[in-house]
């Protein structure tokens, strides 16, 4: 499927929602944030077993959002800019299955913000990562001041939002920003490989899995290891447990569904 700016492919159960406006180094305007959230409702309707976001081309993954339409925005224009941002960024973190931002150039302001929504980062060798938004009088708007110090520590997230520092790939993944860096002619195989990787697991432990850990960001510990708990005990009688621990005491190969 495909909107004026972005594209949906699939790969067996792998959904890959392309980014692609080459005039604008792929920012992110109205129309693009919707096709976005048009794109990743679409594959999860069709129950996409894991997500990879990219850019297309060969030098951004996502600039940013878009500075031209920001620029005259009103306080309350602004508020409903940053509903949708916050909107596609919250359909990727709570996408069911996992999600891999395949970080293919400039990822800057709300194209890192998109990235940091994503489970995993994998990263080209000429990729570069910043919350750049203090040098055009603004803060990061699409979650950045809260996911960002998950990732890197409160003192690093403070340095890149407050300086607007730019990370080339290999300081960026120092940071813990990417788990992953690899050559740029490389980015699109290795990505594919884990995203089928991930897919080939059990999906409803994959899914539980991804729903524990993003839990723990929401509630006090104890809630979210009494939620671990009561999900971890939730996978048993399910296909995938029977014929994951049968296999095993078996000694053969599981099928999963
Ligand atoms: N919003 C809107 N347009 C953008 C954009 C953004 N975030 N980032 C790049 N573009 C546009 C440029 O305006 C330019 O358009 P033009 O050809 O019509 O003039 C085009 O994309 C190419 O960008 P350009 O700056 O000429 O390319 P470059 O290779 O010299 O520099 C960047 C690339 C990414 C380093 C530079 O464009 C940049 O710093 N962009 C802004 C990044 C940013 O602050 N993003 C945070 C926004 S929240």
């Amino acid at each position: 499927m495909s909107w004026e700016t972005v594209q949906l492919d699939w790969n067996d159960a792998v959904a890959t929602v392309t980014v692609d406006r080459p005039d604008a180094l792929n920012a992110l305007n109205e129309p693009t944030l919707e096709a976005m959230a048009e794109a990743i409702a679409e594959a999860e309707a069709k129950e996409a077993r894991a997500l990879v976001l990219t850019g297309a081309g060969d030098s951004a993954f996502i600039a940013g959002a878009d500075i031209a339409h920001m620029q005259d925005l009103s306080v309350a224009e602004a508020q409903s800019w940053g509903d949708l941002g916050h909107a596609v960024a919250d359909a990727l973190e709570s996408f069911p299955a996992p999600t891999i931002a395949a970080v293919n150039g400039y990822a800057f302001g709300g194209g890192c913000e998109m990235a940091l929504a994503c489970d995993l980062r994998v990263a080209s060798e000429s990729a570069v990562i910043g919350n750049t938004e203090i040098d055009l009088g603004i803060i990061p708007g699409w979650g950045a001041t809260q996911r960002l110090p998950r990732l890197v520590g409160a003192e690093t997230a403070r340095r890149m939002i407050f300086l607007g520092e730019r990370l080339d790939a290999e300081s960026a993944a120092e940071a813990g920003l990417f788990g992953e860096v690899v050559p740029d002619e490389e980015l699109e195989d290795v990505v594919d490989e884990l995203a089928s990787r991930i897919a080939a697991k059990p999906s409803v432990a994959m899914r539980t899995a991804k729903q524990s850990l993003n839990y723990s960001h929401e509630a006090p510990r104890s809630a979210a290891l009494e939620y671990e708990k009561r999900a971890f005990a939730s996978l048993f009688g399910t296909h995938d447990q029977r014929e994951g621990m049968t296999a095993f005491v078996e000694d053969r190969e599981p099928e999963f569904e």
